[in-house]
């Protein structure tokens, strides 16, 4: 049977159990043409499992995953269809990355120009005749990507395909999938990184522990945190009443004795200690922050011990809109995994780049050979 054409992808109630492990569960979205979706969690969310059960290299414990309504072994021609960038990829270590092109373009039917051509889509047309074996991590996360494009695909579905990248190579990767969805063709790319893929993408599903946190615009996600102000009063039971008695009704003392309040401004919280009699030593606004919130929605994956809940306490968001409460889930990680989670690494991160960096070409520069 014929796929229907439309380049949506579409996934439904789909869960993967692996003997005690529930890897993903009852996971329901769709990336419609002419958008990039951000698949996000940490390290053992389900995101790859999720990818493979979408390309057939991994059969669902329930639920269905397509490409243009039919499962991954439906769609006649695949590598037309779909292309596509999973973890640890092999090549051929003796192969140059030309030849490497050419096997797969004979495979799928392309003619043998296309393997230049996407060389040149990637910037490693001055290493096309280097071995692939020779390749540094970002070359062959550039040249796995080439192959991915070979059969010119109306659908892209890449995983974690900014790992290796160079800052240059992350702020081309952003640009390159803009346009393929501008151009009309589905965009589905997973990351653990919220910041790598924030600028780039439409829509974003988080997922952690398996179960999605949110599901929606990004644009929600950051309306529905709003701002804070920590105030250090020198008496919060004062404050906290003057408060409520000025109309805010959304003030909370922390425990560090400080005064949490939302829906103020610190020159309305201002106003009011002056006229109150109240003194106040200082006064913190706190923006909403999607890496923070990223951080929320998928922290529970990792049980926390009480006295370290008890230490994020005046940290977490009032109310958020949008995702499935709280997470329910235990996870059996040995206590110092949770010490390597990529969102707890220092800030210095090269996709945390300026926003100057975006406004270079799409070009990213040819690299990675002799100039
Ligand atoms: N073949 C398998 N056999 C047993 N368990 C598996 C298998 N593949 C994945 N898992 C388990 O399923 C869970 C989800 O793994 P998955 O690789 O999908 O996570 P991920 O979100 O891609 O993580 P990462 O960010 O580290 O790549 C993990 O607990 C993992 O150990
Ligand atoms: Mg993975």
């Amino acid at each position: 049977m014929q796929h229907d054409g439309s380049g949506r992808i579409s996934v439904q109630n789909l869960s993967k159990r692996f003997g005690a492990v529930a890897a993903v569960q009852n996971l329901s979205f769709t990336v419609e043409p002419g958008t990039v979706t951000g698949f996000l969690g940490p390290n053992g969310a389900g995101k790859t499992t999720t990818l493979r059960m979408l390309l057939g290299l991994v059969t669902p414990t329930a639920g269905t995953a397509t490409i243009n309504g039919r499962p991954h072994d439906q769609l006649g021609n695949p590598a037309r269809v779909v292309g596509s960038v999973l973890e640890n990829e092999g090549f051929h270590p003796k192969r140059t990355a030309r030849n490497h092109l050419l096997v797969y373009a004979a495979a799928i039917g392309v003619p043998d120009q296309r393997a230049d051509q996407v060389l040149s889509l990637v910037g490693l047309s001055s290493a096309a005749n280097r071995r692939a074996g020779d390749f540094s991590l970002g070359m062959r996360q550039r040249l796995a990507l080439a192959t991915a494009l070979l059969g010119d695909p109306q659908v892209l579905v890449l995983d974690e395909p900014a790992n290796g990248l160079d800052p240059e190579g992350i702020v081309w990767l952003r640009n390159f999938l803009r346009a393929y969805a501008n151009e009309g063709r589905t965009v589905l790319v997973s990351s653990h990184l919220l910041a790598e893929v924030e600028q780039t993408i439409d829509q974003v599903v988080i997922i952690s522990a398996g179960i999605t946190r949110y599901y929606g615009s990004l644009d929600q996600l950051r309306a529905s945190q709003q701002s804070r102000v920590l105030v250090q009063p020198a008496d919060a039971s004062a404050l906290v009443k003057a408060l409520q008695e000025g109309g805010f009704s959304q003030v909370e003392p922390t425990p560090d004795g400080r005064v949490a309040v939302i829906g103020a401004t610190t020159q309305q919280i201002g106003d009011l200690t002056a006229k109150s009699g109240i003194a106040v030593y200082g006064m913190q606004e706190e923006r909403a922050d999607l890496e923070r919130l990223f951080f929320q929605l998928t922290q529970g994956q990792y049980a926390a011990a009480p006295q370290y809940q008890q230490q994020q306490q005046y940290q977490q968001p009032p109310q958020q809109g949008g995702w499935g409460g709280p997470p329910q889930q235990g996870y059996q990680q040995p206590p110092q995994y949770q010490q390597q989670q990529p969102y707890q690494q220092p800030p210095q991160q090269p996709y945390q780049q300026g926003p100057q960096a975006h406004q270079q070409g799409p070009q990213g520069g040819d690299w990675g050979g002799q100039r």
